[in-house]
């Protein structure tokens, strides 16, 4: 029924007689946070159909779990997102994230590439990894990941966006600490490296 009267309808056609910056804005913001999102999802599924020979599976729940977390953290992230009003928007913020970004993504692919290549016999084969930051940190695909997650922070300029970027950084982290555990268990302590951030953790 709005789009009967003219102070009414929405403001993104051709024959709207006000155009709503804030709605203009808003889209905007999607398209970047959705360019964001859907980049880092189809990295994740190349990266399990096309580049690592997993050694086992994994249960329906777990799979459910992860894909249901994602599903919400994407659907959050836009909501939050376009909250954020454009006189408070800065662009050269976004630009900066952008590049993190994509930085990120292409430091997680290339130790991704380094981890896949370890495999030459088997799905149950474990080396130790070399080359790129793997020189110095266990996880270095990780760090790539929290990374682009800082890049997507950056983008969104919300701070619940930031604050949700910020656990899954916490997470990984963890996941480091336990891969960094597994690594001195089967090589020995003899190999040192950080987790995750060259002389910090
Ligand atoms: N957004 C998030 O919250 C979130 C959470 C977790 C992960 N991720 C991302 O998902 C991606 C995968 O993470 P992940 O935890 O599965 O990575 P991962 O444990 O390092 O495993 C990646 C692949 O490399 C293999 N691999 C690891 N170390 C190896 C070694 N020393 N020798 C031979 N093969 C080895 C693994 O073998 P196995 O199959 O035997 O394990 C697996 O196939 C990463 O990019 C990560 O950043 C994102």
């Amino acid at each position: 029924m709005r789009e009967l009267s003219p102070s009414t309808q929405l403001a993104y056609s051709k024959f709207a007689l006000h155009q709503d910056a804030t709605q203009t804005f808003a889209g905007r913001r999607l398209v970047e946070i959705t360019w964001s999102q859907f980049s880092q999802l189809t990295m994740i599924l190349q990266e399990v159909f096309y580049v690592h020979r997993y050694s086992g599976s994994i249960s329906l729940s777990s799979a459910a779990l992860i894909s249901s977390s994602y599903a919400i953290f994407t659907v959050v992230t836009y909501w939050f997102s376009t909250y954020v009003a454009p006189e408070e928007y800065s662009q050269p913020q976004c630009r900066t994230g952008i590049a993190l970004f994509v930085f990120g993504e292409g430091v997680n692919l290339y130790h991704h590439f380094i981890l896949s290549n370890l495999r030459t016999t088997g799905p149950n084969q474990y080396k130790l990894p070399q080359g790129g930051l793997f020189r110095y940190i266990w996880c270095p695909h990780y760090l790539g990941e929290i990374i682009s997650f800082m890049g997507i922070a950056l983008i969104s300029q919300h701070l619940y966006v930031a604050l949700l970027q910020v656990s899954s950084s916490l997470y990984l982290c963890t996941r480091a600490y336990n891969t960094k555990k597994w690594y001195k268990e089967k090589f020995g302590s003899h190999h040192e490296r950080w987790c995750v951030f060259p002389w910090i953790f």
